[in-house]
């Protein structure tokens, strides 16, 4: 019997079959599913774009957020190009984390979990992932086999394998 199931979510098509998974389980045992992101700060612009691709999240958060940054992707890469992020990009960052958190949540609540709740940190991805698990009480983590990463290669992702290597309780890596 599970007691608390994290699932954590870079918002790529992977993680949203990670998140329907644990939200299944969560339903059946009756549990509270914590939903987790930790925030793209100083990651590849790339895989912004790549997100903006997916699922049209980056369109959404210009247009909650009034930001002036027409031509996605092309734009959100210039805009992450820095080195050190400027105050648009990480409003922006932020605010596609929020986004990612409530399109899991009502995703999870569609599925019927009653007690959902979302997170989000900063850091090192799987050390914060990790951290968070052991914050909220989780004995199951789910993750996705890949992520937001476009290299095609058959292995798991980093961050998916640090998480299963290192974690004390049970990982479900979803295809
Ligand atoms: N920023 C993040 N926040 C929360 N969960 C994440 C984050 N990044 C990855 N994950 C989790 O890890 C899973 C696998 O992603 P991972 O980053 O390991 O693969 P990748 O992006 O394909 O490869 P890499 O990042 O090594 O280039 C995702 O489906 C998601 O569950
Ligand atoms: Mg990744």
């Amino acid at each position: 019997m599970k007691k608390h199931i994290l699932v954590a979510t870079d918002g790529s098509e992977t993680a949203g079959k990670a998140i329907d998974l644990a939200a299944e389980l969560a339903a059946k045992f009756d549990v509270p599913l914590t939903i987790g992101h930790i925030l793209h700060f100083g990651r590849p612009p790339e895989e912004l774009a790549h997100m903006a691709r997916v699922e049209h999240l980056v369109e959404s958060v210009r247009e909650k957020s009034g930001a002036d940054f027409p031509n996605v992707p092309g734009n959100i890469m210039k805009l992450f190009d820095d080195s050190r992020p400027g105050d648009n990009a990480v409003r922006i960052i932020t605010l596609i984390g929020d986004e990612i958190l409530k399109r899991g949540a009502d995703r999870a609540k569609e599925l019927g979990v009653d007690q959902v709740s979302t997170r989000s940190g900063q850091g090192d991805t799987a050390d914060t992932i990790l951290d968070m698990a052991e914050d909220v009480g989780a004995d199951m983590i789910v993750v996705g086999h890949r992520g937001l990463g476009r290299v095609r290669r058959m292995v798991m992702g980093s961050v998916a394998q640090k998480v299963v290597q290192q974690a004390e309780c049970t990982v479900i890596s979803v295809r």
